[in-house]
């Protein structure tokens, strides 16, 4: 079977503060994660994704407290510049940063792609979003978040503008002629003069043309007009999903779109979110699996993550009974169709414990190392490959952790010939094409 891609899903904000082998919470100078990188790095990761969202919730309970109280979404600090320190610590890790459609004007966006690019040679990656709450609207200027029909067109036309200006610089436009006196030749840089619905962009960019010429586009779109953006878009597509054939439909319903939108199919990878609880033991992972789920603040926690992503409170429901019907957002639709399973039956209790959390994992894995990275490899086969996202119920790790899936999962994965056990190429995109 051909390998199969690793990434990992995180975000800026304290490390696994409550638990015993937390580090304590105080990641902000980045160290912690810049070790974090280190240590993917290490297990021949294709890259190291960073959340964003441009708010504090006050969704859960209609308030900050909860979302504050146990670190949850916010407090949150700028991907961006971790992204750059992660890459700069590192040689060959991929560092993949969330920005925002809606906050950036295009050509800031691209001038900062472009930097980072040349800055990590060739290693980074844009997680396209185009935010999905009022609140985070409401710190740009406007009173709610735009419908999603209106903010895709938006963001089509801001991929168009992207796309020119990252083109706007030919590849071999710096000459560096010292005898001539010419840094760069004006005639291969040229002014994009865009004018569309919604952008107005004059260019040309002045960063020079960065190692992969623009950075890997990563998406995850999950409506149908999600997936067409992501389909026409994206290197890399991270997805939710409920078990292997929902894995294997939602890869194959991408990659049919792809083919329609003149893509080759092959060039995007999907990558599913999984959070493996690791053990000494098969008995041992589910103690530890059942301990997470009854700890004291994980529901609170999973519910507060869910209403910040979803704009809906979901404080007001009864934990004990099944949610009065099919709940619809403007915000994640998809994170919540996962999450509510409509037609189960199941209390909100039962949503929430269900699986490693519910919310983030594709496919149930808890055994020993030897045990998941077989199970990991039945999945791939089943679906037609790619790969997986490893992440947390609620993004946080520990050093713990991380060195359970470094040194523990990954060498018997790669024992298994699955996943790379060495990098033989430099940039993130040529990682992603590896096979
Ligand atoms: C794995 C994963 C990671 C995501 N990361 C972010 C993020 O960092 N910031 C954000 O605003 N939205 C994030 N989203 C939301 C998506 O960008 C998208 O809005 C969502 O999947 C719903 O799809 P739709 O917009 O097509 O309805 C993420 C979704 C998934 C599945």
């Amino acid at each position: 079977m051909k390998k199969f891609h690793l990434g990992w899903f995180m975000n800026f904000t304290p490390d696994e503060w409550r638990e015993p082998f937390g580090q304590g919470g105080q990641p902000w100078d980045g160290q912690f994660y810049i070790e974090m990188a280190r240590t993917l790095e290490r297990a021949c990761f294709d890259y190291i994704m960073i959340e964003d969202k441009l708010m504090v919730s006050e969704t859960y309970g209609g308030s900050r407290a909860a979302g504050l109280a146990g670190g949850v979404m916010a407090p949150k600090h700028d991907p961006a510049p971790l992204a750059v320190a992660m890459g700069m610590a590192t040689a060959h890790l991929g560092v993949v940063a969330t920005m925002s459609t809606l906050a950036y004007p295009p050509f800031l966006m691209a001038r900062l792609a472009s930097t980072i690019d040349s800055l990590t040679r060739g290693r980074f990656g844009w997680n396209i979003v185009t935010s999905a709450e009022d609140l985070a609207a409401q710190n740009f200027g406007l009173d709610k978040l735009p419908a999603r029909e209106l903010r895709y067109e938006m963001a089509e036309e801001y991929m168009e503008v992207m796309g020119k200006l990252f083109d706007s610089w030919d590849e071999d436009a710096v000459v560096i002629d010292r005898e001539a006196g010419i840094y760069a030749d004006h005639t291969k840089i040229r002014p994009i003069f865009h004018e569309g619905k919604f952008y107005k962009v004059r260019g040309p960019l002045n960063t020079v043309r960065s190692p992969q010429g623009r950075p890997v586009y990563v998406q995850a779109g999950a409506s149908p007009r999600g997936r067409d953006f992501a389909a026409r878009h994206a290197a890399s597509i991270v997805s939710i999903a409920s078990g292997a054939a929902d894995m294997k439909a939602f890869r194959d319903d991408l990659r049919a779109r792809a083919a329609k939108a003149g893509r080759d199919p092959d060039a995007i990878k999907v990558l599913f979110c999984v959070t493996p609880t690791l053990g000494e033991t098969t008995q041992d992972a589910c103690e530890r699996h059942e301990r997470a789920l009854n700890a004291p603040h994980f529901i609170d926690d999973m519910l507060a993550q869910i209403s910040a992503i979803t704009d809906i409170d979901f404080s007001k429901f009864d934990l004990n009974a099944p949610l009065p019907g099919r709940l619809t957002t403007n915000g994640e639709q998809g994170s919540l169709d996962k999450f509510q399973q409509f037609g189960s039956g199941k209390t909100l209790r039962q949503l929430v414990v269900d699986g490693a959390g519910g919310v983030v994992s594709s496919v149930e894995l808890i055994g020993t190392p030897a045990e998941i990275a077989a199970r990991m490899g039945e999945v791939m086969e089943e679906v037609g490959g790619d790969g997986f996202l490893i992440t947390t119920p609620v993004l946080r790790v520990s050093r713990r952790y991380l060195v359970e899936v470094a040194d523990g999962l990954v060498p018997e994965l790669q024992r298994r010939g699955l996943t790379r056990s060495t990098y033989t190429t430099q940039t993130l995109r040529d990682h992603l094409m590896e096979f």
